[in-house]
């Protein structure tokens, strides 16, 4: 059985991954600081499964530590989740988040080089195309300057992959990741927002449940049909099975490059209020919202073109963005 370490397992996207590979057959070991995260996942991930995973908590930026990982535990390959992951905060923090993204990076990546493994994913994000110039976006799409240096660790984390790939011939993928919204369909896990959400979908169902006065939709004056920002919501469970068709890629050979890259979206593109609408008519609750001005750094529209990753990974999303807010919707009334 092929034992895959998977950084930041416990957190939303991590933790519904560990499920997906757990239930493909893999052996799951999960790495995780805790410091995003809840350790009651872990049981909440054997509920689901049956299995346990091996968890440890660790620290990647501890050089050491992770050497000692590596020294007791063989490994196949890597689903390399853990980063932070706000927008805003890294632009207070530059240097935490680079050292914390960049930094855990290259120390997996040089303990793959000394140990002659590879198989490595990598969480990136479809903001490394800002506000691509024609939508749906492509892989083709140019990767503009970094907004934030969030967005920055994903651009040079990227890079330093593709690097290390041509230099120790390693192969590796990177996702890059439209917007994850939704729940395993057991509740048994989801989003777990650290206070305020800054994220639409949590805040809009911390707002059904009253823990928020009101949704404030950032800007109705945008180019788009309705005035409200575009984006492309996938179900986290359809975005957790990509991780899975991307590793099985790497695991078959079936790469065609030692670095690829893939859009994992589900091609439509929906607008702020569009979400609304669907919520409330899935939750059968009306939501107080407010338009308020435009929040910075924001774009108008983002949505992937999924062909190459549908081609290339044999994977499509099955999930609609009803079933999603209905999940994240029901997810929310199982916390309180
Ligand atoms: N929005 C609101 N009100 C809110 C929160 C969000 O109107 O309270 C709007 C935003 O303005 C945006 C849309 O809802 O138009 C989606 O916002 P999110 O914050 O949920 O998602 P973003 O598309 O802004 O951010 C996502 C990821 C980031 C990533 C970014 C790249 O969460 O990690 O895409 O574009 F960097």
């Amino acid at each position: 059985m092929k034992k895959i370490l998977v950084t930041g397992g416990l957190g939303f996207i991590g933790s519904h991954t560990v499920v997906e590979l757990q239930n493909a057959g893999f052996d799951v070991v999960i790495i995780d600081d805790l410091s995003n995260s809840s350790i009651e996942v872990l049981d909440n991930i054997v509920e689901i499964t049956g299995k346990k995973p091996d968890f440890h908590q660790l620290d990647l930026r501890i050089k050491s530590d992770v050497k000692e990982f590596f020294n007791t535990t063989k490994i196949d390959g890597i689903i390399h989740f853990a980063a932070f992951k706000a927008v805003g905060e890294s632009v207070q923090k530059p240097l935490e988040y680079y050292e914390n993204n960049i930094g855990s990076l290259v120390y997996l990546l040089q303990e793959m080089r000394d140990r002659n493994f590879d198989n490595f994913i990598f969480s990136s994000s479809c903001t490394v195309y800002g506000q691509a110039d024609e939508l749906p976006i492509t892989e083709n799409a140019p990767v503009k300057t970094a907004e934030s240096p969030y967005g920055n660790t994903k651009q040079v984390g990227e890079e330093i992959i593709k690097e290390a790939c041509n230099a120790h011939n390693f192969n590796a993928i990177a996702l890059r990741y439209f917007n994850p919204v939704g729940a395993h369909d057991s509740i048994k896990i989801g989003e777990l927002p650290l206070g305020v959400p800054q994220n639409l979908i949590p805040f809009v169902t911390q707002t059904a449940a009253g823990i928020r006065e009101e949704l404030s939709i950032f800007g109705d004056d945008y180019p788009t049909e309705d005035g409200t920002a575009v984006r492309d919501y996938i179900h986290v469970v359809d975005l957790a099975k990509a991780h899975i068709a991307a590793l099985q890629r790497l695991l078959d050979k079936k790469n065609k490059a030692n670095f690829e890259f893939f859009n994992v979206g589900t091609g439509k593109g929906s607008s702020v209020l569009e979400v609304v609408k669907s919520f409330e008519k899935v939750a059968d609750k009306k939501l107080n919202y407010k338009i308020v001005g435009r929040r910075e750094g924001d774009i108008t529209a983002a949505y992937a073109d999924t062909t190459l990753a549908s081609k290339e990974l044999n994977w499509k999303t099955e999930k609609t963005l009803d079933e999603a807010l209905e999940s994240a919707w029901k997810w929310q009334q199982s916390q309180s």
